[in-house]
């Protein structure tokens, strides 16, 4: 029998040219280049055209593909008139899985496949997404709808939806550096569920929507909510020590922590600790971030030599709460930034491809004879 790995562990399946990851040395690479040099230098559109062109871009590309974006940032109308229709208590992953589908309804080519089609239609989902997020949001506030501006950025654009009015330059900034470092890794579970999704040569909407409904799991993408709940639930920091230490003794899991990669901490924890700070500084939130740092600290003591520290999840949670997002807008969040991730591996795929079909080791009896029912 062909050798069982658990959870895929350890299991190469895939070839990229996107991020790479050190799992020991907490090092994060996209197209050879340090997450912190694009956290604390790039944008997001630029980050995007780096991996899904696998080189920086020149002033001129750039433009053009921001431009792309922007020319994009609007739904088409079916979309935004099914928002309407959704339910006001229902949970924003669920809608925006559902409503990412419907993109496909209103595209007269949704099936086309090739490279220059997939490229064309990951730019439009990349784009529009962010209004139907903002979309839904209002919906369920009872407020209309703020139509996308272009003139401004990605992540600028977005909150100015969501919110009717412009963002300051440090909350743009720091939303953008959110996108930048959730943006790719490696094979993870929503990626590897994208891959698979075309590699059938389905479409790049099935693909897109299956990754939303992978990374809304609380494993995966759903953890930052998870660690906003659990620093709700800590009235002061002093509650930190006894609460991890009984989470553990129980076995249970402490979200925001642990990873099947890294053995050392995400260097995207790093990134957004520091972004965390500064913001809960700013906004008069160092109560989150001090939970934070406290709970960290007897993690540190209690599971760091099992290799278990903070992931990208942990200081995301208390970064979006700064800057105003809704707790159930966290995994949107994520998603919004990984569309360019899924959609940049299933162009990676669609270039390359070959059906995902992996086996199973069959640990059933044999020869079984058929009992008819009424002697069961
Ligand atoms: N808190 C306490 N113990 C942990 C944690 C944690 N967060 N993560 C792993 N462990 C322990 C686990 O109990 C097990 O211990 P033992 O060997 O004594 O049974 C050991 O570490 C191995 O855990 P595992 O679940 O088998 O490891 P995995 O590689 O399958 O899982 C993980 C990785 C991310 C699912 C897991 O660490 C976890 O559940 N973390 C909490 C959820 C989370 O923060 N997810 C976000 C992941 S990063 C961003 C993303 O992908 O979206």
């Amino acid at each position: 029998m062909p050798e069982f790995s658990k959870g895929l562990e350890g299991v190469v399946a895939a070839e990229t040219e996107m991020s790479f990851i050190d799992g020991q040395h907490g090092v994060l690479e996209y197209v050879g280049i340090a997450i912190g040099d694009l956290a604390r230098s790039s944008t997001f559109e630029e980050t995007v055209y780096l991996l899904w062109n696998k080189k920086l871009p020149t002033q001129a590309e750039l433009d053009a593909f921001t431009k792309g974006l922007r020319d994009n940032y609007d739904p088409p109308a079916g979309v935004l008139e099914l928002v309407k229709n959704m339910p006001k208590d229902a949970q924003p992953m669920h809608v925006l899985r559902t409503l990412v589908s419907s993109l496909a309804l209103f595209d007269p080519n949704p099936n086309a496949n090739d490279v220059p089609a997939a490229r064309e239609k990951a730019l439009k989902i990349l784009a529009a997404t962010p209004a139907i997020v903002a979309a839904f949001d209002r919906h369920r506030r009872g407020e209309k709808f703020v139509p996308a501006d272009k003139s401004l950025g990605f992540s600028e654009n977005f909150m100015y939806m969501l919110n009717g009015e412009k963002p300051t330059a440090a909350m743009a900034r720091a939303f953008d550096i959110c996108m930048i470092t959730h943006a790719d890794h490696g094979l993870n579970n929503s990626t590897f569920t994208a891959r698979v999704v075309i590699s059938t040569l389905s479409d790049l909407y099935s693909a897109m929507t299956a990754a939303i409904g992978s990374l809304r799991g609380p494993l995966h993408g759903g953890a930052n909510e998870g660690v906003m709940v659990m620093l709700n639930e800590l009235e002061s920091v002093d509650e930190a020590e006894a609460y991890v230490t009984n989470k553990l003794k129980n076995k249970d899991k402490i979200m925001g922590f642990g990873h099947r990669v890294y053995k050392s901490k995400d260097p995207r924890a790093s990134e957004l600790q520091t972004l965390a700070r500064q913001l809960a500084e700013d906004t008069g939130n160092m109560d989150l971030y001090e939970k934070s740092h406290a709970i960290e600290e007897v993690m540190e003591r209690e599971v760091a030599s099992k290799g278990i520290y903070p992931n990208v999840d942990f200081y995301s949670a208390t970064t979006y709460h700064c800057i105003g997002l809704k707790l159930d807008l966290f995994t949107p969040m994520f998603a919004l930034s990984r569309l360019a991730g899924w959609s940049g591996h299933v162009i990676e795929q669609l270039e390359d491809n070959r059906l995902y079909r992996p086996t199973t080791n069959y640990v059933g009896p044999h020869k079984v004879a058929y009992t008819p029912i009424e002697k069961r």
